[in-house]
């Protein structure tokens, strides 16, 4: 081969390598050793397959109960939580919102019903006002669309705070000299905002923030460590037993409504919504109560009529559900429900101080 061929060749082959795949890149340093995957335990699997279930049933607890998607202000809020605790708003100027629904008591009295003006009992157990904002309309009956709604109810009602009517109870507010810049504050667009509906309004608005976030809405925010396993072996229970039917969302209830005895007749007198709708198919359907903080709002069902939470459970399997539990089945679902008590904000539901009568303020009405 002469000189020239032979140089033609070798750039070819040069072309022709350098056309071809690169050379393989020299061996990689040993790779770090993978971060150990956490080995879960069979728990921690069972928490987490729970939660996911959890989360198509239940929702956690917002930090404020907007109404129409509004955040009352904070004037509102203040002007409510004075009104919550006003005793002037009661004929014989003892009783209160908190009267029957103490905020420092889960918003209950623990008793099977209420006693109202001169001690009068009326014929329902009174809910808790924590949470109550979130329901789908308020009362056992949902008789009143909202919070707002419903504060108009009591002051008038003449077995509760028994006032004559509204201009009464506006003709107090308007005799209390303290009560009128914080009702220019609270709706400032209003000439002459001290009113029956604003009074409700603020009561309202006050109302909105009673929220008590639990265990449960910490573990429904993805810490499956919130609950233990006991209260997560209840979650389950209580999802398998068919509670969620009628106790599920936001409020774990609180958000329709059902017959009492729907699987097997349960005897009561109260007739619940067919009294507000003459509906024949509403005799003795109420709402399902919400079951946030009940294991503090004994006594239990519309007529406070069941002492334990252990025994409103296994009723309402056999009589909503037609099963009979065990002993033990109710209380793991007992033990669930702790884990749906909350905490008071001490600060949001502090009694503040209360602006002095003035000199045309009514006395107290003993009558
Ligand atoms: C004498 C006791 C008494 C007083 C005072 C009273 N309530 Fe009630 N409250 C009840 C009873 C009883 C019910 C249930 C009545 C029913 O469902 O028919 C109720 C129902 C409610 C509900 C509905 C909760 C739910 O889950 O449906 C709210 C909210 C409420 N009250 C707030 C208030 C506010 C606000 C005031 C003050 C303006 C007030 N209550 C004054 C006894 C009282
Ligand atoms: C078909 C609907 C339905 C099902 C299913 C159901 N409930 Fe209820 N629950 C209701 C209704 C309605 C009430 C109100 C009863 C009344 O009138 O007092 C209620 C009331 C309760 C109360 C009393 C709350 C209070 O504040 O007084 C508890 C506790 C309760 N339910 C727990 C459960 C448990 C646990 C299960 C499953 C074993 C369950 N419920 C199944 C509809 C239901």
């Amino acid at each position: 081969m002469d000189r020239l061929r032979l140089t033609a060749l070798l750039g070819l082959t040069l072309l022709v390598a350098c056309e071809a795949e690169p050379p393989p890149p020299p061996p990689a340093p040993p790779a770090p050793p993978a971060p150990a995957a956490p080995v879960k335990s069979p728990e921690e699997q069972k928490a987490e397959a729970l939660l996911g279930k959890a989360k198509g049933l239940f929702q956690p607890l917002p930090t404020f109960m907007e109404k129409g998607g509004v955040r009352a202000t904070d004037d509102q809020i203040a002007l409510g939580r004075a009104l919550y605790y006003e005793t002037r708003l009661s004929k014989n100027q003892e009783l209160s919102c908190n009267s029957c629904h103490d905020l420092a008591t889960f918003g209950v009295d623990n008793k099977p019903t209420s006693t109202g003006h001169k001690g009068q009992l009326g014929g329902r157990n009174s809910p808790t006002s924590l949470n109550a904002a979130l329901h789908i309309a308020q009362f056992w009956d949902g008789r009143a669309a909202d919070v707002e709604a419903q504060a108009k109810g009591p002051v008038l009602n003449p077995v509760e705070m028994a006032m004559k009517d509204e201009a009464s109870v506006v003709a107090v507010l308007k005799s209390i000299p303290g009560y009128e810049e914080p009702f220019k504050k609270a709706f400032p667009d209003q000439p002459d905002p001290i009113t029956y509906d604003n009074m409700a309004n603020a009561i309202g608005a006050f109302e909105r923030g009673l929220v008590t976030p639990s265990p449960f809405d910490k573990f429904l925010g993805g810490d499956t460590k919130a609950l233990n396993a006991e209260q997560l072996a209840g979650l389950e229970a209580f999802v398998d037993t068919g509670c969620i039917a009628c106790h599920s969302g936001v409020g774990v209830g609180g958000a329709g409504y059902f017959k009492l005895g729907q699987a097997v007749p349960y005897e009561t007198k109260d007739m619940g919504r067919f009294d507000l709708t003459k509906v024949e198919t509403d005799k003795m359907v109420f709402k399902a109560p919400s079951l946030r903080n009940v294991t503090k709002t004994a006594p239990y069902f519309h007529d406070g009529s069941i002492t334990t939470l252990d025994q409103a459970v296994t009723l309402m399997a056999k009589h909503q559900l037609g099963k009979d539990i065990d002993a033990a089945t109710a209380g793991k679902i007992v033990t669930f429900l702790g884990a749906l008590e909350g905490t008071v904000d001490a600060a949001y539901v502090a009694k503040p101080e209360l602006p002095p009568s003035g000199p045309k303020t009514p006395k107290a009405d003993k009558g």
